[in-house]
This record gives structure tokens, sequence and C-alpha cells, in this order.
């Protein structure tokens, strides 16, 4: 398995992992499909514990609409569309034709597909093109790290009052915290700050996975 919580020992990433709900077999096969095909990207997939906290998240809002930003092969999509009320469905942005083909299949075999809409072009065409009363309840960011203020503030006004934004890798490897900071580091670091200081959410910045932002909006 890929390490993802760098501040954890491996021994205690795996106790997390052992010690919360299992992905199931199809998340597994996902998993080893994308470390065989893409090893060099394989590293951008979520955790199976983020996975399966995205699931009890998207559970706990009574989430129905979900937004995802940046689908990959589709894990955390499968994660987020597994949580999804009935008659739910989530949008997918996504500019990979390549990746995201294993993601579709894997819809398909999750018996999720039908709850999955993906938009295949850059995620701001995408949310600037969205009717002006789309809401939702839940949105995930996890595509390039350069956009992630402009995707904040796109989508946050698009969230219900009590829905929630999540947002990868916001922690960077601990980078975050280091003095030569490469530009996606720049970039990150400065989404987290505007994130930090925007009232319209309360908001937690967790050690977990690669850094996950969680924030509620007001
Ligand atoms: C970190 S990966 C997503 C991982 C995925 N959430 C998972 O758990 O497997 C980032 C994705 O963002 C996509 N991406 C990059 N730039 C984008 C853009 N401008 N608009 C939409 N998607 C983009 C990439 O093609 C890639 O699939």
């Amino acid at each position: 398995m890929t390490r993802r919580s760098e501040w954890l020992s491996a021994e205690l990433e795996d106790y997390v992992v052992t010690h919360s709900s299992q992905a199931d077999e199809l998340l597994g096969k996902l998993a080893v499909e994308t470390a065989g095909s893409f090893p060099d990207a394989a590293v951008m997939q979520i955790g199976p514990e983020q996975g399966t906290f995205m699931t009890m998240l998207t559970r706990l809002v009574g989430a129905r609409r979900a937004l995802e930003i940046g689908t990959f092969t589709g894990y955390s999509s499968i994660c987020i569309a597994r949580g999804l009320a009935d008659g739910g469905l989530l949008t997918c942005c996504d500019v990979s034709d390549e990746w995201t083909s294993v993601a579709r299949r894997y819809w398909q075999l999750a018996g999720v597909a039908d709850r999955i809409d993906l938009r295949l072009r850059p995620a701001a065409e995408t949310l600037s093109e969205l009717p002006a009363d789309e809401r939702f309840d839940l949105a995930f960011i996890d595509a390039d790290k350069g956009g992630y203020i402009g995707y904040w503030d796109a989508v946050l006004p698009r969230i219900r009052p009590g829905g929630v934004v999540l947002v990868d890798n916001t922690l960077f490897s601990g980078e975050v915290v280091e003095a030569a900071l490469s530009k996606t580091v720049a970039a990150v670091q400065a989404f987290n700050d505007h994130a930090a200081a925007d009232p319209r959410v309360d908001l937690v910045l967790l050690p977990f996975g690669d850094g996950l932002t969680i924030a509620r909006k007001r």
C-alpha cells in the first residue's frame, strides 16, 4: 500500500487501517489495478481509511447531491457515491479520458454508474456552466492544487447551509511548513490561509491521509 500519512510510522498507519472498517474487495482491486497500470500516478488515489471516512461522512450529512473535482481512476467517487441517499447524484469533474475510463468501468462493477455524471473538461469550465440554482450537500476538491482557491470560491456558494466541503492534500506530506516551497506547495499553503480565514465556514484541517480539510458551511 502506498503510504500517505507520512507523519505516522508505517506501523501506526497500518494499525489505523486495520482498525477501521475495511474497504471491500472491489476497491482493493481498483487500488491494485491503478498501481499496476499507472505506477507513477497511483499515489494520487486516496487511501482506504479515507475512503471509509468519506462514505461515512456522506451518509452523516445525508447527501443527495455531491460534487467531486478530480476523479482519477474512481476510488473516491465510488466511496462518495456509495454514501449518497437514494436517488442521489455525484457530478465528477476530470480532464483525463484515460484515467476516468478505468473509473467508468469500476462504477459499473460497483453498481453506482447511474449515480454518477462525469464531466470531462477543466473543472473551472464545468463549475461556471452549472445551472445558477444548482446546490450541493457535499463537495470533494482533489485536482490541480493551483486551482484550489478558484474551486473553493466557485463551490462554496453552491453548498447548502450545513453542507460540507472536503479538500485533499492540504498538508502535502508536511511540506506546507517548510521554508522552501515548490509552486504546488505554495498554492496549497495559499489555499489553507484563504480557507482558514473564510467566515462562511467552520473548518478543521485534519492530519489524516495527506491532510484533509473539512469545512462545514454556516
Ligand atoms: C489527485 S487525482 C484525484 C484522485 C481521486 N480523487 C482518487 O481518490 O482516486 C487528481 C485528478 O485531477 C484531474 N485534474 C487535473 N487538472 C484538472 C482540471 N483542471 N480539471 C479537472 N480535473 C483535473 C487529474 O486528471 C486527476 O485525475
